[in-house]
């Protein structure tokens, strides 16, 4: 459930941000004629993507334990634009449609940057890696079972089994970005400390 919401989320943000940037090239290249034919074309298709984006960001915020900053700044940046650019496309006018571009990148960027920090390359500590990138669905005592995460103290996997999972995905859970050598020092990690729990 909680995937399909997430790819959901994402497939629906990259079109909204696609319709947004093509708007606002249309706009800022004089464009205006084209600029109405685009936005009488993508009128429906943008109610829905908007209505989509809008209702599984709402329920993926429910579903995250603990609200970070990151994310804050994040919405405030996605509320800001959006006000902006209603007025921007109504009235025509550059310089709010700029603004308000610049804020939706920003959340965008913002989003990909704390995807990236997610595993610092440099880290190779099993526990911190875990805490850091499994415990948000797993738990720290791997028993949370967040967005139907399996409980990992009843894991019957071995150490390359686990590795794997983490480097590749396994059905509802995302492949992890990291180092094959961190991603063995948090299956070791899982099989020496949080299955013994
Ligand atoms: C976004 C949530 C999420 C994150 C983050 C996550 N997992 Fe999972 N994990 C899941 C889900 C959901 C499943 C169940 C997959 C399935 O349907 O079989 C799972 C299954 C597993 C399994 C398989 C257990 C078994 O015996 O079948 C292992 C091992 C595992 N996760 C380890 C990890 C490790 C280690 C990390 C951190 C590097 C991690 N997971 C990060 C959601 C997550």
């Amino acid at each position: 459930m909680f995937s399909a919401i997430l790819k959901i989320h994402s497939i629906s943000v990259t079109i909204f941000f696609l319709i947004y940037f093509i708007k606002t090239l249309l706009l800022l290249s004089n464009a205006y004629e084209k600029l109405e034919r685009f936005k009488s074309y993508t009128k429906i298709l943008e109610m829905i993507i908007s209505t989509l984006f809008l209702i599984t960001g709402i329920y993926l915020i429910t579903q995250i334990p603990e609200i970070k900053t990151m994310l804050i700044i994040k919405l405030i940046f996605v509320a800001a634009s959006i006000p902006l650019a209603v007025v921007a496309y109504k009235k025509n006018n550059k310089i709010l449609a700029l603004f308000s571009l610049m804020f939706i990148v920003g959340a965008y960027g913002l989003a990909e940057m704390s995807r990236a920090k997610k595993a610092d390359a440099s880290l190779t500590d099993g526990e911190l890696l875990y805490e850091k990138t499994c415990a948000v669905c797993h738990g720290n005592d791997g028993k949370l079972g967040m967005a139907g995460a399996y409980d990992l103290t009843q894991t019957q996997l071995t150490k390359t089994e686990i590795v794997n999972v983490i480097l590749n995905g396994k059905e509802a859970m995302p492949k992890v970005q990291m180092t094959e050598e961190q991603a063995n020092a948090v299956a070791e990690y899982v099989l020496t400390t949080i299955k013994k729990q």
